[in-house]
């Protein structure tokens, strides 16, 4: 079996130089985690897209400390091997530096090995300041889903050039305030392209185009779980709603037919 090191914020950062894509999705329970553990990607995600993928919210809004700690603690027991990043939840960063430095506290001590942060304006100080008190942070720009009723729904983000310079100062903000890295979401290609040369740290797109200096997926997105979603970055590896199907019906057919269980899978 291949063996796996967990890689390290530094290595992170360093693709950017070596020019080595960032490989990054998500992952929110622990039977996940251990087979994620033992594949090629470089780090795991802990979204607070948990709220909707696994808790069937309608936003991430609904995500809170205490969800995302309970998934954290599940994934990092899951893939020991893995870098873990951990979703700050909504408002989490927004209600002063005692209530943010608490629910870094709750996610680090879960088992994250960074945290990431929705934004950047208002809280780029913040940002520095759970930096500088040695907690990585990886930044997110364009689409920021916990904004979604701000922004008038999941829309594509820097559309025009006033909302390309104000992506620009942020992703160079987030870079200054010491960030590791940064998802930079739902953007024209063109963007994804230009805020990452703006940048010396990894830009790690969704829906970003192909220029950025990795890609992240929703797990369940790209294994093809959910038919009915089907965004134009997503590319499925897998049809994970038809074979699951296939397998429970093929089971139910077996329970039905008296052909489960036979002799091997019963005790003498
Ligand atoms: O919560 C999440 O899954 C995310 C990714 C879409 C980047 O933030």
């Amino acid at each position: 079996m291949k063996r796996y090191r967990r890689l390290t914020v530094p290595e992170i950062s360093a693709r950017k130089a070596s020019g080595r894509p960032v490989s990054m999705v998500t992952c929110y329970d622990h039977w996940t985690a251990r087979i994620l553990n033992e594949t090629d990607v470089d780090c795991l995600l802990v979204g607070d897209s948990v709220a909707m993928v696994v808790h069937g919210h309608d936003s991430t809004v609904h995500a809170d400390t205490e969800m995302m700690a309970l998934h954290v603690s599940a994934v990092s027991r899951g893939a020991p091997d893995k870098l873990v990043i951990a979703d700050m939840p909504f408002l989490a960063a927004r209600k002063g530096l005692k209530a943010a430095m608490d629910a870094v506290q709750s996610l680090m001590q879960a088992g994250a090995h960074a945290i990431k942060i929705e934004g950047e304006e208002g809280i780029s100080e913040l940002i520095a300041h759970i930096v500088e008190s040695g907690v990585p942070v990886m930044g997110h720009l364009g689409l920021t889903p916990q904004s979604v009723h701000a922004l008038g729904g999941m829309r594509v983000q820097g559309r025009d050039d006033p909302a390309v310079q104000a992506l620009l100062r942020s992703a160079g903000r987030l870079a200054e305030a010491g960030c590791f890295a940064m998802v930079l979401e739902c953007v024209p290609a063109a963007v994804g392209k230009q805020v990452a040369a703006a940048v010396d740290i990894p830009v790690i797109g969704i829906g970003a185009g192909a220029d950025t200096d990795g890609q992240v997926l929703v797990l369940q997105d790209l294994l093809g779980a959910d038919p009915s979603f089907k965004p134009r970055f997503v590319r499925r590896y897998l049809d994970l709603h038809g074979d699951i199907q296939k397998a429970v019906n093929r089971f139910h057919a077996d329970v039905h037919g008296r052909a489960f269980p036979d002799a091997r899978e019963s005790y003498a």
